[in-house]
Formats: structure tokens, C-alpha cells, sequence
């Protein structure tokens, strides 16, 4: 049966969209891999030819990065040397569903290429919220795998299981507070996934990045979201970097003993040291075909930066690969 609470729950799947999950007890006959992690995709937001299976719309944009010396402390990775950096950069909007409305809730998503020098390169992809919602590939998986019968997600096993697991529930709240951003350019992204920095003398230091607009975040009223159109957010972008210097900073968090580094539906204690990192500066919006053949795999890492033992890292390297394959097959 489905119930109006259900409904809410995958109605909220769908506006979410990559990071909609629920912890589960792991499927023993079907461990979450590459293949049906994006199977999962496609059953809640459907097939769309030539589209990622998330972050499915979207924008590219060209940028420049220039690291600060202050986080040579923490990581050897060329991107902290001072010297400019050319970045590939996709904005998106969470799930698999190219036409999302950009004026509903869910989070944004800010990819990024770093070109550093050596053929080195740094990629990976954030969000506009401090937590994921699944812990593990197979909560990820458990929360879309769809019902034999109706080949869709059941919402009534679904909302079953976002009341018994809490996972799910720190983001939602999270969305549901911050309301929807008025800018990709005006929102803070996380990279939500723990990495292993090491500096030049060997030290090891595990942290979280996060991108922060130097402008601050701006949100749209939830009464006047009625009023903006379904589609703004690439003409905003196009009109905002024309006129003022779009940027973030980049900020990294930096883990203490005991903070998880395997789990990226929790955040770490707000009073971790932060370091800047960097600055980020978007120069322009650029055509489609600067990004759309990239997968910004996160495991895709300069020497200096090394994954955790988040078990999420390799299972969105595995299904990015398959999605990639999948969107650009004729
Ligand atoms: C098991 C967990 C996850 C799975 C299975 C998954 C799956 C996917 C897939 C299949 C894509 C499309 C890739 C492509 O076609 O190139 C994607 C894109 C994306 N994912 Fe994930 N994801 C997971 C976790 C995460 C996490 C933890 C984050 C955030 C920090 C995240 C942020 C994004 C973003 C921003 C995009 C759009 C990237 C772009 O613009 O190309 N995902 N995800």
C-alpha cells in the first residue's frame, strides 16, 4: 500500500537524489557493487539517455585555484604550492532527473577537476550538505532497490525503513532548514567523505573539505519560491561571473582521535580546526562539452591525499565509472 507518508519519503528520494539513503541491514544475497548501485539510480529516477544518473543537470564552468601555504602543513599535494591551478568545474542539482526543478528543495552538487602540474590531478564531488545519508553502498542500494513486482521503490518499505535507521534523517532536516539556494555560486559545499593528508615530513591527518563562498550563502523564502522559474540557475551563474568575481574558500576541517572517518552521515564537531586551504575563483560558464565527459571520480587523488577507510569512497569510484560508461554509450 501506499501510504501519503511513503510518497513523502520517495518524493523526498527523488528531490535529494545521490544521497538518498537509508541505513539497512546489509543485503547478503546482493552486496551493493558498481553495476546495481546505478541499477538502484535508475529504478528511482529513471533512464535518461546521455545524462549522468546523478547529479543529472547541470552546468560546466572553468575556474582557477590557488592554494596557501598554511596547508602545506597538513598535505604535500601540489595544489597547496602558492602557484595557480587550472580546474574544470560542474555545478549540479542532487538525483538523477535532468529536468529537476531548481526552485525545490534538495542539495546542489559542486564537482571539480584540479589540472596540477606533473599530469597530476585532483577530482572530486561535493555537496551543499555536511552529511550524506548512507553510510554504506548496501543502505545506499537497500533504500532503491526496486520492488520485483512494480520494478519501482516501494514507499511504504522505504519509509519503513527511514523511520527505524536514522541515517537518513540528519539531511533531510538539514534541507528541509536551509531552504533552496538562491546561487550555485551562494551555497557552502562538503566533501562529506573523510581523506588522509600527509605533509612533506611524513605526518598523517585525516580532514574534511568544505567550499565556502566568499560572498556568503543566500536562500530563496520558501514563500517566494513560487516565484522563480523552474530553470535559473545557469543564466544566474552566467550573470553573476560576468559581474563579480565568483569564489570560494576552500576550508579544511581537521579530524581529531575518534572522530569517524568511515562514516559520512556524521560531521565532525563544528570546533575542529579549520584551515584555509585555498581559493577557488570561477571565470566563467563555459560550454557543455568541457565537462560532460568527465566523471569526477573522488579517488582520484594527488600524492599527498589519500582516500579513508570510508567504504563509500570506492563504491562511488566504481559506479561513477559505470554511469560514465552508461551515458556515454550511443
Ligand atoms: C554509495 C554512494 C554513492 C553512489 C552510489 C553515488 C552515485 C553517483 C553516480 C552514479 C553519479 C553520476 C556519475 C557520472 O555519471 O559521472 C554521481 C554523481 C555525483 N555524486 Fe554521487 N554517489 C554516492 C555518494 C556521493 C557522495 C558521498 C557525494 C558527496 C559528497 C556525492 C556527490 C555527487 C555529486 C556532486 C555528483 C555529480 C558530479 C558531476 O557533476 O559529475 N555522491 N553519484
Amino acid at each position: 500500500m501506499r501510504t501519503a507518508s511513503g510518497m513523502a519519503v520517495v518524493a523526498a528520494l527523488a528531490a535529494i537524489g545521490t544521497q538518498a539513503a537509508v541505513a539497512q541491514t546489509p543485503i547478503p544475497s546482493e552486496p551493493a557493487n558498481a553495476v546495481n548501485l546505478v541499477d538502484g539510480l535508475e529504478g528511482v529516477f529513471g533512464t535518461h539517455a546521455g545524462f549522468r544518473r546523478s547529479g543529472a543537470r547541470g552546468v560546466c564552468a572553468a575556474g582557477e585555484f590557488v592554494g596557501n601555504k598554511a596547508a602545506s602543513a597538513i598535505s604535500k599535494a601540489s595544489a597547496f604550492s602558492g602557484k595557480p591551478v587550472p580546474v574544470t568545474l560542474r555545478f549540479s542539482v542532487g538525483g538523477g532527473n535532468p529536468n529537476a526543478p531548481e526552485n525545490g528543495k534538495g542539495v546542489r552538487g559542486l564537482a571539480a577537476q584540479f589540472d596540477l602540474p606533473n599530469g597530476e590531478q585532483w577530482l572530486m564531488a561535493n555537496i551543499s550538505a555536511p552529511f550524506f545519508t548512507a553510510a554504506t553502498p548496501d543502505a545506499f542500494l537497500e533504500a532503491r532497490k526496486p520492488d520485483p513486482a512494480t520494478k519501482k521503490p516501494d514507499p511504504a518499505k522505504i519509509a519503513a525503513a527511514a523511520a527505524k535507521y536514522p541515517d537518513f534523517k540528519p539531511q533531510m532536516e538539514w534541507v528541509a532548514k536551509t531552504g533552496v539556494p538562491a546561487s550555485y555560486a551562494a551555497v557552502n559545499y562538503w566533501s562529506t567523505n573523510a581523506f588522509k593528508f600527509t605533509n612533506a615530513a611524513g605526518k598523517t591527518q585525516f580532514a574534511k573539505w568544505m567550499f565556502v563562498p566568499v560572498t556568503g550563502q543566500e536562500f530563496i523564502p520558501d514563500d517566494k519560491l513560487a516565484t522563480y522559474a523552474k530553470v535559473f540557475l545557469e543564466d544566474e551563474l552566467k550573470g553573476r561571473v560576468a559581474q563579480i568575481p565568483v569564489e570560494f574558500d576552500m576550508v579544511l576541517q581537521l579530524a581529531q582521535p575518534g572522530d569517524p572517518t568511515d562514516n559520512a552521515t556524521v560531521a565532525w564537531p563544528d570546533d575542529r580546526k579549520k584551515v584555509v586551504a585555498g581559493r577557488l575563483k570561477v571565470t566563467a560558464v563555459t560550454d557543455k562539452s568541457t565537462c560532460d565527459g568527465i566523471n569526477f571520480n573522488p579517488l582520484v587523488l594527488p600524492t599527498g591525499i589519500e582516500g579513508s577507510d570510508d567504504p563509500l569512497l570506492a563504491a562511488r569510484a566504481g559506479s561513477y565509472a559505470v554511469s560514465q560508461a552508461r551515458r556515454l554509450a550511443k
